[in-house]
């Protein structure tokens, strides 16, 4: 029987959680919710055009030069040299300038659907560098750890941007993840900006020596490795101070017995890895609790890591 090729299609694209304290710019993994759902159907006109954003607060542009999905597909049919249109409608289900990925999530929705509208001429994996054109829109700089992670699933590493050498590494089964969102915005540009161009070799070598660590302790299942890991010499020290109350809720995530705490992707949302569910709960419940005593309202999210990635949908 002929394949029936689809006019549209509904996706979901996982939220990510990059960096992974050690792992500044090149680790970074999926977790269940929240994230963003896209729908994209073909057009005749040959444009690529957003027809509705909701979810955002009216704060996202419809301008598809401005936007990330739309930069993202748009990057995908210029490789495949062709002109096909497609009208694309975005559900944010995730706050923007969280630290979540928000701007990755909508580029890997994009991408992906227009993927498979067109008949898959892409893996996954091939799928990224034109999410990344969408990340280099939103924030200046084409890093991939969100929307490696956001399209493949998983934990991954990017061992190198040019060429893109991406690595899918293993989750720890008991692994969980507690995110808490604290509603104060830190936009990704803002908070690379307060970084250093330049580290000294001291740090470098402590970086690099927890990055190591850190995927051995993930291949080996070494939940105290993986705690002693978890450490960021590099952005955490210069970020910390955007994020009001970092360091409180930080002692009450490792005093309720957290693994490791620390930076989601570029703030403000804070991490925390936690052996089990249970011990996630009491976790997320100490952070929040903290951002609570300063009157800051938050959101906190529990997930293992989500090894799917984007998703197709049920029409
Ligand atoms: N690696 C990036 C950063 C992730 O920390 O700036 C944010 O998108």
């Amino acid at each position: 029987m002929a394949k029936k090729f689809e006019n549209s299609i509904n996706v979901f694209a996982p939220a990510t959680v990059a960096n992974l304290a050690c792992g500044f710019d090149v680790m970074g993994l999926a977790i269940d919710s929240p994230g963003d759902e896209v729908h994209v159907e073909f057009n005749r006109n040959k444009e690529i055009r957003i027809r509705k954003i909701s979810g955002d607060g009216g704060k996202l542009s419809l301008d598809p030069q401005k936007n990330t999905a739309a930069v993202s597909i748009q990057s995908l049919i210029d490789d495949l040299h062709i002109d096909q249109g497609f009208d694309i409608y975005i559900k944010k289900k995730m706050p923007l300038g969280s630290g979540l990925g928000s701007s990755a999530a909508s580029s890997v929705a994009g991408v992906f659907a227009a993927n498979e509208l067109l008949g898959r001429p892409y893996s996954r994996r091939e799928l990224v560098p034109f999410a990344m054109e969408g990340e280099r829109i939103a924030c200046g700089s084409a890093h991939a750890d969100n929307v490696a992670p956001s399209m493949m699933g998983g934990i991954v590493l990017i061992r190198s941007y040019s060429p893109l050498d991406i690595i899918s590494l293993p989750a720890p089964k008991n692994l969980m993840i507690v995110v808490v969102h604290p509603q104060v915005e830190v936009l990704t540009k803002d908070s690379r900006a307060v970084l250093p161009r330049k580290i000294d070799m001291s740090t470098g070598i402590a970086q690099w020596a927890n990055t190591a660590a850190l995927t051995a302790g993930l291949y080996s299942n070494d939940f105290d490795l993986i705690a002693r890991s978890v450490v960021d010499h590099v952005a955490e020290p210069f970020r910390a101070s955007l994020i009001p109350h970092f360091e409180d809720v930080k002692s009450a995530a490792l005093f309720s017995g957290a693994l490791a705490c620390s930076i989601s992707g570029s703030g403000p949302s804070i991490f925390a890895f936690a052996e089990g569910k249970k011990a996630a709960k009491e976790i997320a419940y100490g952070m929040q609790m903290q951002f609570k005593k300063n009157k800051i309202k938050n959101t906190a999210y529990i997930s293992s890591v989500n090894t799917k990635g984007v998703i197709k949908l049920k029409a």
